[in-house]
């Protein structure tokens, strides 16, 4: 994978950017990364929150072909593992976790956000926009965000974005092609090995109902699977179940 990274002081949202890079025929491998984004967008039509010129925001379009609609969580798998890598090298690795199905939490607190949004072509992925919004070195937040953290927070220092930029890239590379080589095993053993507050008991929310499960495994559609202490086995897509931190 080659990139080719453009830089724009203020957009709306780069995965916008690169969208519609993408419609003009733009190249696998093509990078977005802007200071500032206006109407920066999180998920569940969340919005996402970065002090300019502070973090990393930026998009990345890729074109995996080869890869079937009902394999698609493997992009979000992919994406999240590779910023936890990334992140790892800066943070005791133990502390870095993938909160499911693909934010990346410091112990209990988030530092990073992944968009990814998939066009098709019949059974087949036709464009992926890989949007990650990630903490560096912004050390206040508004109250509106939840349990927000940066790297700067975590470890005290204050790092060059374009450093940073060019190592989550060889990350995300790396898993990218344990994608295209077909490395799904191994990938879903990292992901699985990463995911926060699996096996152990937690409270969830489903609707208004509070209840106490542990996280079992993610099945291949991307839903979580929880146990209650009763022994009986729960599956959820992404907007049916809340964490309670
Ligand atoms: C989330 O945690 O809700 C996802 C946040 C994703 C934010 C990134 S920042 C770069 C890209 N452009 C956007 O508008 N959103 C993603």
């Amino acid at each position: 994978m080659v990139f080719k990274v453009i830089r724009y002081k203020k957009v709306t949202s780069t995965n916008d950017v690169c969208q519609n890079l993408a419609s003009e025929g733009a190249a696998h491998g093509t990078v977005v990364v802007s200071e500032y984004q206006e109407f920066g967008r999180g998920q569940r039509g969340n919005t996402w929150e970065s002090e300019k010129s502070k973090n990393l925001t930026f998009s990345i379009l890729t074109r995996p072909t080869f890869l079937s609609v009902v394999e698609q969580f493997y992009l979000s798998k992919i994406t999240a593992l590779s910023v936890t890598d990334w992140i790892s090298a800066y943070i005791e690795k133990n502390r870095v976790k993938i909160k499911w199905p693909n934010d990346i939490y410091v112990d209990d607190k988030k530092i990073a956000g992944i968009l990814i949004e998939n066009s098709f072509s019949t059974q087949y992925i036709n464009t992926s926009i890989i949007g990650i919004g990630i903490n560096i070195n912004q050390d206040e937040f508004s109250d509106e965000v939840p349990n927000p953290t940066s790297l700067k927070i975590e470890n005290g220092n204050e790092i060059d974005l374009e450093l940073c930029l060019a190592e989550i890239l060889e990350c995300f590379k790396g898993r990218f092609a344990m994608l295209e080589q077909g490395q799904n095993y191994d990938i879903d053993k990292d992901y699985l090995n990463r995911i926060y507050r699996k096996d152990k008991y937690f409270t969830y929310l489903s609707g208004t109902t509070k209840f106490e499960a542990k996280i079992v495994g993610v099945e291949p559609t991307g839903e979580l699977v929880l146990q209650t202490k009763s022994g009986e086995v729960k599956r959820f897509a992404f907007k049916e179940i809340g964490f309670v931190i």
